[in-house]
């Protein structure tokens, strides 16, 4: 799929075991750097997550596996190596319950981290470096996982386009999101591949342009034709005739089928309905949560009002003191989406009856 030069070839986050650090891409300063940062402490890891350094659901539960592997290690160095598994796990715990607390929204979070519980609960009954080996394995396995369920999203995305067709995304649900190839632009770089020749139009996502900072900069790197528009530019594209689907990521699916994702989704979907284009979610399963009942029952982030109010400005452009509101997220209710693409297959609707079975 990659050419060298593509973002492709870029891995936003990996574990360099040798020196018990996460490298991490930084995120926050594409397109006009490309920096590496060297991450060891939970500190760290926890300010990367909340500052956007790596951000996008997957690539969020990739970060937090390697932070709690990498937390798991320090607290078996400094116990004696016959500790029992209860003086480790209380730690343990606490490491994962502080990571839990950097983002809210994204069940990707939150799913990585009770794997990672999960795995060391089932090799309790062995010494602590053992213990902390089968760590290192679960949190590699969801990395390397994310990159085939990636890939599987492409396919099963590919089918439901045509070649030569404008399609809308919104926020970047990228390569630089994910372990590589994004999920809604999967079928972008898959139909790349095969010559489907797409028109892509990225929306810039206030406030923290994702789209423009990030979805047009790998998607240029990638030589797939891109257009990037302020958010409010959606309505005029879909009324030019110009958009044949609206594909977007997510942060968490609840079981009816309500999908929370960066905020200003849920009105590109509203958008689409009015000019009958299909709106798809494009969903690895990792951010599916079926204890979630509908969208009422997702938590959405709220965030600085700086950054609505002067962030990216050279001066600020609101007036001191205005209050700003700034949900990260926003729900789109499932009667607006079309299906929901997974690696496992396609869910249409009525999603509280089809979801479930995608879940494996
Ligand atoms: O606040 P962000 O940048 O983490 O929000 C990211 C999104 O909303 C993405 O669309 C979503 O996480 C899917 S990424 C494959």
């Amino acid at each position: 799929m990659s050419t060298p030069q593509s973002a492709l070839s870029i891995q936003s986050v990996r574990l360099d075991d040798a020196n018990s650090a996460i490298i991490l891409l930084d995120q926050t300063l594409i397109p006009n750097e490309t920096r590496y940062l060297t991450l060891t402490t939970q500190e760290q890891v926890w300010e990367a997550i909340k500052e956007l350094r790596v951000r996008g659901a997957p690539a969020i539960g990739i970060a937090a596996g390697y932070g709690l592997y990498l937390a798991a290690k320090q607290i078996a160095a400094g116990l004696p190596a016959d500790a029992p598994f209860a003086t480790f796990q209380a730690s343990f715990l606490a490491a994962s319950k502080y990571l839990g607390s950097s983002r809210p929204t994204a069940v990707n979070l939150f799913w990585a981290l009770e794997r990672l519980e999960a795995c060391a609960l089932r090799h309790a009954a062995q010494p602590l470096a053992e213990i902390v080996a089968s760590l290192r394995t679960e949190a590699e396995a969801i990395r390397a996982e994310d990159e085939q369920m990636c890939k599987s999203l492409g396919e099963y995305g590919l089918s439901l386009l045509k070649p030569g067709m404008g399609l809308l995304t919104h926020c970047n649900a990228g390569t630089l999101a994910t372990a590589r190839y994004g999920t809604a632009t999967a079928p972008m770089y898959l139909g790349h591949e095969r010559g489907y020749d797409f028109k892509v139009f990225a929306d810039e996502t206030r406030p923290l342009l994702q789209g423009a900072r990030l979805t047009t900069f790998e998607l240029q790197s990638a030589g797939i034709d891109v257009t990037l528009i302020c958010d409010n530019m959606a309505s005029i594209v879909m009324k030019n005739g110009w958009i044949q689907a609206a594909l977007v990521g997510c942060d968490r699916v609840a079981a009816n089928g309500d999908a929370a994702n960066k905020i200003g989704t849920s009105g590109v979907a509203i958008l689409a309905k009015h000019y009958n284009i299909p709106f798809y979610v494009f969903a690895p399963t990792s951010t599916i949560d079926l204890k979630c009942a509908t969208g009422d029952d997702i938590h959405i982030e709220l965030r600085s009002p700086e950054e609505v109010t002067s962030k990216w400005y050279a001066r600020p452009m609101a007036p001191a003191g205005v209050k700003a509101y700034n949900p990260a997220f926003d729900v789109t209710d499932h009667s607006l989406i079309s299906a929901i693409v997974t690696e496992n297959g396609i869910a249409y609707p009525p999603y509280s009856q089809t979801l479930a079975q995608f879940v494996r």
